[in-house]
């Protein structure tokens, strides 16, 4: 999710949940191929299994896009066909690409013949007025013979024009019902549904109706979501682990990040809503918050933070 995730929230997901599988938010194609595409690629061994998202319209810089990728090690490939933001569709990708559907199976195709792990489309139910299920229909038949592997759909439709992205994540109604008939529809393709998920027990009602389930903004405000997906999903009953110890487990993954000179704010944003609904959440919340940017903090603030929490031994000595 632009702005919001990066290679330090998903390290910090990872402790959570050992198979869930994550996505970099998007990144554009022109800047992987004319910016700092070390820096846009990097990611921990650890994070896998891990997809890259690329935003794009050009199947020949796509396709290079996807190779880097898998060079790079990634798992997956994911194209953004869905994201309404001013910035995006001045550039003719996103979710306007949905009005030109032979474009993206070219470019699908491309990057299928490029490489060889999986490649993937995350899309909306339709954009504008174009919000028949039979266009959606038309967009998958066209991307299923192109070679996709999957494809996300973010089940409301986008408003080019008139909505910030915001609102187009929260205006358009939901329609759960265009993404199950689409998984009817066409039974041999990976369908998954995306938009509006809050709990594991509706993430499984849809999991009898389409093959997986993407959940953005509610693992990133509440990131201990993720704590059963393992047992529940993965068939992997390895003990769940506490809040506490992922983030004592996080702090070497921080010590050397900061030795990097990566600023320690950067990292701990994501970990504000750890505690969250949790007796303490506040404090922990505030400590961050408040000390979490000075010069030169460290690790200690996690410390700091953790003894702010009711259950700790040493929560008298919270200066939070
Ligand atoms: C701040 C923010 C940034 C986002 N950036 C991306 C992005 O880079 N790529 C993408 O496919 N979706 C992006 N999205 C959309 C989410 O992936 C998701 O489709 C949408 O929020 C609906 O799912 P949710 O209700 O589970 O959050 C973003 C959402 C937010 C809130």
């Amino acid at each position: 999710m632009l702005d919001w995730t990066d290679r330090h929230c998903r390290y910090f997901l990872r402790l959570i949940s050992r198979h869930v599988r994550l996505y970099t938010e998007m990144v554009a194609c022109a800047a992987l191929i004319h910016g700092e595409r070390e820096r846009l690629l990097r990611f921990d061994a650890a994070e896998h299994p891990l997809a890259l998202q690329l935003g794009g319209s050009e199947p020949e810089e796509l396709a290079r896009c996807a190779r880097l990728g898998q060079e790079r090690g990634y798992d997956e490939i994911n194209l953004n066909v869905g994201c309404p933001s001013d910035r995006v569709q001045s550039g003719r990708f996103g979710a306007c690409l949905m009005l030109e559907p032979q474009r993206v199976a070219e470019a699908v195709a491309a990057m299928r013949a490029a490489v060889s792990i999986a490649v993937t489309v995350k899309c909306r139910i339709g954009v504008d007025e174009h919000d028949h299920y039979e266009t959606l229909a038309d967009f998958t038949s066209r991307l299923q013979q192109a070679g996709v592997d999957a494809l996300i759909v973010h089940a409301r439709k986008a408003w080019l024009q008139g909505l910030s992205p915001k609102q187009n994540r929260e205006v358009p109604p939901l329609r759960y019902d265009r993404v199950y008939r689409l998984k009817e529809d066409f039974p041999d393709l990976e369908i998954h549904l995306n938009g509006g998920v809050t709990t594991l027990d509706a993430a499984q009602e849809h999991l009898y109706r389409v093959d997986g389930v993407m959940i953005g903004r509610a693992v990133y405000h509440d990131p201990w979501l993720l704590a059963e997906v393992d047992r529940r999903f993965a068939g992997d009953d390895h003990p769940l682990p506490e809040r506490r110890q992922v983030i004592l487990d996080y702090l070497p993954y921080i010590e050397t990040e900061l030795g990097r000179g990566t600023p320690l704010q950067t990292i701990t944003r994501h970990l504000l809503g750890l505690f969250k609904g949790r007796p303490g959440a506040r404090a922990w919340r505030r400590t961050i918050s408040e000390q979490a940017h000075r010069k030169g903090a460290g690790p200690e603030v996690l410390e700091r933070a953790l003894a702010c929490l009711p259950e700790s031994a040493s929560s008298r000595s919270c200066d939070g």
